[in-house]
């Protein structure tokens, strides 16, 4: 029996979060947030003095990461090594760090399988940069969702206000735009919409507006 995936990638600052969020809750489906296991593993680095580039290292160190994803009292949270690491890999810096990790071409062979494990009844929302070209290239319904960088600037901005984390909206564009720059152009995985994927432009869509399309198009698929 196959099971359903939708596969969600596109820029950070998209929407892909809380969008596949909404719609794992609303279908009752997993969710894997590809960009944390990114992020884990970059401060799984941090954390034990490996740099940055070291892509054997590194490779071993996603391959053996101790992570969980618990939920208490509706509020999930992410465990590294069974510390509570939610707020720290959220950061812009650990973003950045994320995408230098995501460019080795090991790092992203490790992550592969505990990936694909995600993927259970009754389906999956796939969140990331190559859920539909690389990691689920058989899904059914592939999005790619954009939305302009000074768009997802703000948002991020508000996300992170929202979540106490201090931030300059001028900071984190540029931030944006040099973490699309080094997606896009990494020869490994590149962010990129599968030639089967329907693309979605969210800058002037709202929330649920975008929920209701993807469970429409969804709907069609079925
Ligand atoms: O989505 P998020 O901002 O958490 O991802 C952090 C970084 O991890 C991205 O900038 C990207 O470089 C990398 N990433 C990736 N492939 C994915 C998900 C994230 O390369 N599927």
């Amino acid at each position: 029996v196959s099971i359903p995936v939708l596969t969600i990638d596109g820029p950070g600052g998209a929407g892909k979060g809380t969008i596949s969020g909404l719609i794992a809750e609303r279908l009752g489906w997993h969710l894997l947030d590809s960009g944390a296991l990114y992020r884990l593993t970059a401060q799984a680095a941090v954390k034990h003095g490996v740099a940055l580039d070291d892509e054997a290292a590194l490779e071993a160190l996603a391959a053996r990461l101790d992570i969980a994803f618990p939920v208490e009292q509706g509020a999930a949270r992410t465990l590294l090594e069974g510390e509570d690491v939610t707020r720290l890999i959220r950061t812009e810096q650990a973003g950045e760090r994320a995408s230098r990790v995501a460019s080795l071409p090991g790092v992203r062979q490790s992550l592969l399988d505990r990936q694909r494990d995600f993927c259970k009844a009754p389906g999956l929302v796939a969140d990331g940069r190559d859920m539909g070209t690389v990691v689920f290239p058989e899904a059914p319904l592939k999005i790619f969702l954009t939305a302009s960088a000074e768009e997802r600037a703000r948002r991020r901005y508000q996300q992170l206000q929202a979540a106490g984390v201090d931030a300059s909206l001028s900071s984190l564009l540029k931030e944006i735009q040099a973490r699309d720059a080094r997606d896009t152009q990494r020869s490994v995985a590149p962010l990129k919409p599968a030639d089967d994927a329907i693309t979605l432009d969210t800058t002037r869509l709202s929330i649920p507006e975008v929920v209701d399309r993807l469970i429409q198009l969804l709907a069609q698929k079925g």
